[in-house]
C-alpha cells in the first residue's frame, strides 16, 4: 500500500514547492486563534520513546484545530506487553484514528505503519533516521529571523552522526541552497555525511565552523555515548563547547538554535543559551503552528 495522502514521512523526498507551502500556511496558524480544521478528528499520538516538546506541540497543535487527541505511550500500553508494531497499529485504526503521530526508536518504523495503515501517518522522529516536523519548525524559525535562504550559512555543531535532527535539517536546507557546516569530532561528524545533501561540509575546528555563519544550531551530545566512543568530556567541552567567546567569531547577527533537551556546561554555557542570539524557545513557539499546518494538511485541509 502506498502511504495516505498528507502523511509526512520524510524531508529527503518532500519538494521545496511543498516545504514552503507548509511553512507558508503555518504563518496563518495560532493557537491562540484556535481554527476547527480538524473539529471532530482523532489525532494519534503514538510514542515509543521519550519526549517534552514534539508531544506536546503535536497535542496542542491538535487541540488548536478542533482535534481530539489520545496519547499512547510504550511505558502503561500494551506495546509493553510485546504487540508489535503493525498489531498497535491496527487497534489505534480500529479506535478510528484520523492521523496518527508516531515517534520510534527504530529507522523506517513509521514507513512500515504507512504500507499497511490506510490513514496518514506523521513521523515525529524515527530512530537515526529523520525528524521532519522539527526541521520544518526549524526552517520556520530561521525564516522568521533571516527573512530568506538565500546566501545562508548555517553551521550544524554537536553529535551529528546520531542525530535525526541534522539529517532532516541538511535535507532542508539543501534543497534552498543554504551552505551547511557540520562541526565535531570525528567520531560524531564523520567525512560520510558529507554525502547526505549537496552544499554540506565538514569542520573540524569550531572558529571554521564558525566564520561566516548566520545560523548556529547546536545538537544534543550525550555523555554515555562520548563515553562508549572514547571521546573524553572535557576534550569535547575544550574543543566544541559554545561560549560567548566563541559565538563572537560568528556572524553578529547570528542566531543559536538547538531542538532541546540542551545541556547546559556541556553543548553551550548558560550565558549562550540564555543570551540574546538564542532562539531556543522561540524554535518550541514556532513547533506548533508548523504542527497545525503539518495535521491540517494530513487531512487534506491546507489550502
Ligand atoms: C530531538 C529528538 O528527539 O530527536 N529532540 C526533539 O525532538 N526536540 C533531539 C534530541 O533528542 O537530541
Amino acid at each position: 500500500m502506498n502511504p495516505a495522502r498528507g502523511s509526512l514521512l520524510a524531508i529527503e523526498h518532500l519538494e521545496a514547492a511543498e516545504i514552503l507551502k507548509i511553512l507558508k500556511f503555518a504563518r496563518g496558524m495560532n493557537p491562540d486563534k484556535p481554527r476547527p480544521l480538524l473539529k471532530g478528528r482523532r489525532v494519534l499520538l503514538l510514542f515509543y520513546e521519550a519526549s517534552t516538546r514534539t508531544r506536546s506541540s503535536f497535542e496542542i497543535a491538535a487541540k488548536s484545530l478542533g482535534a481530539h487527541t489520545v496519547l499512547i505511550q510504550s511505558t502503561g500500553s500494551s506495546i509493553e506487553k510485546g504487540e508489535s508494531l503493525l498489531d498497535t497499529g491496527y487497534t489505534v485504526r480500529a479506535l478510528g484514528a484520523d492521523v496518527i503521530v508516531i515517534r520510534h526508536p527504530n529507522a523506517g518504523a513509521p514507513y512500515v505503519m504507512a504500507q499497511h495503515i490506510d490513514v496518514p501517518i506523521v513521523n515525529a522522529g524515527d530512530g537515526l533516521h529523520e525528524h521532519p516536523s522539527q526541521a520544518l519548525l526549524d526552517a520556520y524559525t530561521i525564516l522568521r529571523n533571516k527573512k530568506s535562504f538565500k546566501g545562508l550559512q548555517v553551521a550544524i555543531v554537536g553529535d551529528i552522526f546520531h542525530s535525526r535532527v541534522a539529517r532532516s535539517a541538511c535535507h532542508l536546507l539543501s534543497k534552498f541552497g543554504v551552505k551547511i557546516i557540520l562541526c565535531g569530532p570525528p567520531e560524531l561528524a564523520p567525512e560520510i555525511a558529507t554525502t547526505l545533501a549537496p552544499g554540506v561540509r565538514i569542520a573540524r575546528h569550531i572558529e571554521d565552523a564558525l566564520r561566516g555563519t548566520d545560523v548556529l544550531m547546536l545538537l544534543r551530545v550525550q555523555t554515555e555515548r562520548l563515553a562508549g566512543l572514547k571521546i573524553n568530556l572535557s576534550e569535547y567541552v575544550a574543543r566544541y563547547q559554545m561560549t560567548a567567546a566563541r559565538l563572537k567569531m560568528a556572524k553578529k547577527d547570528c542566531i543559536v538554535m538547538h531542538p532541546g533537551p540542551i545541556i547546559r556546561g556541556l553543548e553551550l554555557t548558560s550565558e549562550v543559551a540564555d543570551g540574546l542570539q538564542a532562539r531556543i524557545l522561540e524554535e518550541v513557539r514556532d513547533g506548533v503552528p508548523v504542527r497545525m499546518a503539518i495535521l491540517a494538511r494530513a487531512m487534506g485541509k491546507m489550502r
